[in-house]
């Protein structure tokens, strides 16, 4: 644990709760996040830290080290969600209209800019490079990829990211080895049938029983196809179907959701979708369109960095800070750096129930404890330090 960067990281505290609420009052969500860039293009020339604007928000930092070494990536999502904030009670509330950072991203930013701040400090004892993103367009799965594109994995020997967290427990710390966050895939079917008449229905072929059919028959993917000891959901969150009581319907359009951690279940899945679908189209004589899309990457943190972060986060914070939160079906794109380079996603509980800070992520009424911010900015500059000062890694 580097002394001076525990030190400087507590002398900004105050700095970082007020960026951390800037953002907070101005919420910007995937890729409009343009007054969201200005404002950390400024404080990295505050900084005298280089950077480079991305396409078309987010931004690319880095901090040359005096010293040569490999490079690490810390990123820290900058976007903000769809959702009316609820909670009147705060003077830093959202100043937008039905837009919110109801998932912590403030938080996120805030804190990469402090280890930024921190890092850049003690510049002479780096080992090598740090690479600070502050990516887009998170929460709509696509700034990753977009980021990736444009070259922000080149050169990277490792990859290190944080999720405030509102379930776990405000200041503790979380990285097991192995799967995180789920791949999350996105399903659209279209059953085409012959519309027609309610009471003469051996003229119609019937979508909406070609897409009832389909919904039950669905559930047997988890429960009779897949290995049990691996984990999978199948969800359909949405069914279009017919326009009147009397009338039964030619079109039927659903769409929906598939989660899983390993490839093998992953592709069984899809490749059941499409069988069982098609047999039921083909089985009352109408015609089906399969659409599954591949979003994002499973978050599986790889052994050595997360036991890294592990012992970075105990020396840091003590014993006490580790816990292993269980994985979660739910799903961020910080997968995508993973199948680029090694690294782990930590996450950094929030969660305080004298300061209301419990709520679920996306709610209106999410809020995070700010105690936990200076946690979150040592435990990415730290990790950072630790990572490039090994040498055999
Ligand atoms: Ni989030």
């Amino acid at each position: 644990m580097n002394q001076k960067i525990k030190d400087k990281i507590s002398t900004m505290e105050a700095t970082l709760i007020d960026f951390r609420r800037t953002l907070h009052q101005h919420p910007e969500i995937a890729f409009e996040e343009i007054e969201t860039t200005n404002r950390i293009a400024e404080k990295l020339e505050e900084l005298s830290i280089p950077y480079k604007r991305m396409d078309p928000t987010g931004i690319l930092a880095e901090i040359n080290g005096e010293q040569d070494g490999k490079t690490i990536l810390l990123r820290a999502d900058i976007d903000a969600l769809p959702v009316t904030e609820l909670n009147d009670h705060l003077d830093y509330r959202s100043q937008v209209k039905d837009k919110m950072h109801a998932c912590g991203h403030d938080a996120h930013t805030a804190m990469l800019m402090t280890a930024a701040a921190a890092l850049n400090e003690i510049k002479a004892e780096i080992k090598g490079t740090v690479r600070l993103l502050f990516q887009p367009a998170e929460e709509v799965a696509e700034g990753a990829r977009k980021m990736i594109e444009q070259g922000v994995i080149e050169g990277v020997d490792n990859v290190f990211g944080i999720h405030i967290w509102s379930e776990l427990e405000s200041g503790k710390v979380s990285c097991p080895p192995g799967p995180s966050f789920a791949a999350a895939d996105m399903l659209t079917v279209r059953f085409k049938g012959k519309g027609g008449h309610a009471a003469m229905p051996h003229q119609t072929v019937d979508a909406a029983v070609m897409a009832s059919q389909f919904v039950s028959t669905l559930q047997t993917i988890v429960s009779r196809e897949i290995d049990p000891l691996h984990s999978a959901v199948v969800t359909i969150g949405k069914m279009e179907v017919g326009s009147r009581f009397n009338v039964i319907a030619e079109n039927a359009l659903l769409e929906g959701t598939i989660r899983t951690f390993d490839a093998v279940t992953r592709d069984k899945i899809e490749s059941s979708i499409a069988q069982y679908a098609e047999h039921i189209a083909l089985l009352y004589g109408g015609t089906v369109e399969v659409d599954y899309e591949r979003k994002t990457e499973p978050v599986v943190n790889e052994t050595h960095s997360a036991k890294l972060v592990q012992s970075v986060a105990a020396e840091a914070f003590g014993e006490s800070a580790l816990q292993e939160e269980p994985p979660t079906m739910g799903a961020e794109d910080f997968g995508y750096y993973m199948a680029e380079a090694t690294g782990a996603f930590a996450l950094v509980g929030s969660g305080n129930e004298t300061k209301d800070t419990c709520w679920a992520h996306h709610h209106g009424r999410f809020n995070v404890d700010e105690a936990a911010l200076k946690v979150g900015a040592e435990l990415y500059a730290q990790y950072a330090l630790a990572y490039l000062d090994q040498s055999e890694f």
